[in-house]
């Protein structure tokens, strides 16, 4: 009998328990439906009140909402069109002006040349296909004696692929024809003294014009003392292939180094932190934004740093050595020849230009680092070169450098 009145418990508390749960399954359904009802009712009220409001904001506050869009008004909108004498609107809100001025002219203040320029888009992909450029910035007083050079390594080339930019002395307007890369192609300038900190200003300014180009992925420095030793495509391609950018940096344990770095910049820059390098570079735009974009280690080489000491040739090297040395292949891609000695490197007149040296600096058999693999071509460009070399130069372009 044990296992019937065992069994008979049993069932009894299993009708017991199913009663329990049919309870909660109803009572979780009551909760439910009442749930679904409640909601109902009050998004109802929340959608008409939401909606007497906007009635109620639009139809009576409209001469506060100057902001809101609204096309049914009589008068039209203040700002809303370009041509508005009040508006002073020269590039109105399309993403073609937002992705490349047009004009290069402008009259933004350094500091808000800066800041624009600093902007960096926090979505990956582009809304429309970007193909890489490279930014050519010349720094330069005057002329362009190696014009005729520079355009024809241009000549050909797609527009898509470069840019070209010109920081003058002000007031000077260089003369080119209309269908030249540089037509057009001057920035807005300051004064720029040598061996001053004004040259550093002058290189930033330079970047930060070329940064108000998305599309601008590399950015190199020339001189007018600068020509190129490859050929277009052949400089296009090791630059936007490049995972480094290409700045020389190094510590140079002597006055000409270490000499001429203060204690005063102390703590900010520590004397181990310190380096040196060529004046001529050539970065990616990650450093660009970087270097733009800093003003506490600008400022304490602007203060700090006056001959014997030169920003030109210290700054960039020391703040990319500090922050962002992974992404520098510590070397630059511009050939100068420092074997003279003296405070100035040499300088190749007509005379010297042969086939011969023209191909030592493409290679002399030295092999460079470049992306993890060794490589002859160690200078896509080389200083310095006296006007009379234009000529010897333009008759060894298309036999030695290829263009
Ligand atoms: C603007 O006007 C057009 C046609 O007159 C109309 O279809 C559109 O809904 C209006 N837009 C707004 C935001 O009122
Ligand atoms: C906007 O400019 C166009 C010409 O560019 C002109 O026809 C139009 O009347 C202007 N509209 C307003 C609202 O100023
Ligand atoms: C660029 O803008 C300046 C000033 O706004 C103007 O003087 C100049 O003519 C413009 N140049 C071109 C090519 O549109
Ligand atoms: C360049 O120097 C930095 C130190 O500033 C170092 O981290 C980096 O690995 C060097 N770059 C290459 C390519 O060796
Ligand atoms: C260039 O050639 C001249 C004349 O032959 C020579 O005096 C000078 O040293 C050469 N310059 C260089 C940098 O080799
Ligand atoms: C090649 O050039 C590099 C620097 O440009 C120099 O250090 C090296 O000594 C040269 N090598 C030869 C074999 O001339
Ligand atoms: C150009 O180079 C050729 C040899 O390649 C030479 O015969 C000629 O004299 C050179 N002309 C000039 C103007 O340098």
């Amino acid at each position: 009998m044990k296992p019937i009145a065992r069994g008979g418990v049993k069932e009894e508390a299993e009708k017991h328990m199913g009663l329990l749960k049919l309870a909660q399954i109803l009572s979780v359904l009551v909760v439910f439906v009442a749930g679904i009802i409640l909601g109902l009712v009050t998004s109802s009220h929340i959608n008409d009140y939401f909606r007497s409001q906007a009635q109620l904001f639009i139809t009576n506050n409209i001469n506060d909402v100057t902001y809101m869009p609204s096309n049914n008004s009589k008068e039209p909108p203040k700002n809303d069109n370009c041509s508005s004498p009040l508006s002073q609107c020269e590039d109105c809100l399309s993403i073609e002006s937002f992705l490349l001025p047009k004009n290069l002219t402008h009259a933004l203040r350094d500091d808000e040349l800066f800041w624009r320029a600093s902007l960096v888009p926090y979505k990956v992909e582009y809304p429309y296909s970007r193909v890489p450029k490279v930014a050519f910035m010349f720094l330069t007083r005057g002329p362009l004696p190696m014009l005729r050079l520079w355009e024809r390594f241009f000549d050909d080339q797609d527009e898509k692929l470069f840019t070209v930019y010109v920081h003058a002395l002000p007031g000077y307007e260089l003369d080119v024809s209309s269908d030249s890369p540089f037509h057009g192609r001057q920035i807005p300038s300051q004064t720029v003294e040598w061996g001053t900190v004004t040259l550093a200003d002058a290189e930033r300014r330079l970047l930060a014009n070329a940064l108000l180009d998305f599309s601008n992925e590399r950015f190199v420095l020339l001189s007018e003392s600068c020509i190129p030793v490859y050929n277009f495509p052949t400089v296009y391609k090791y630059l936007t292939s490049s995972v480094h950018s290409f700045v020389e940096s190094y510590d140079e344990p002597t006055r000409y180094g270490r000499g001429r770095y203060s204690r005063k910049m102390l703590p900010d820059i520590q004397l181990y932190q310190w380096r040196k390098g060529s004046q001529w570079f050539e970065i990616h735009r990650t450093l660009a934004v970087y270097v733009i974009s800093d003003t506490k280690y600008y400022d304490l080489f602007k203060k700090y740093c006056k001959p014997a000491c030169y920003p030109d040739e210290h700054y960039l090297p020391t703040f990319i050595n500090m922050f962002h040395g992974s992404l520098n292949a510590n070397r630059s891609v511009t050939w100068v020849d420092w074997s003279m000695g003296g405070p100035h490197p040499a300088l190749y007149g007509e005379a010297n230009i042969t086939e011969g040296f023209i191909q030592s600096i493409r290679n002399n058999g030295t092999l460079c680092a470049y992306n993890e693999e060794q490589t002859s071509v160690c200078h896509l460009f080389a200083r310095k070169f006296a006007p009379s070399a234009l000529r010897p130069l333009l008759n060894l372009s298309s036999t030695v450098m290829e263009f």
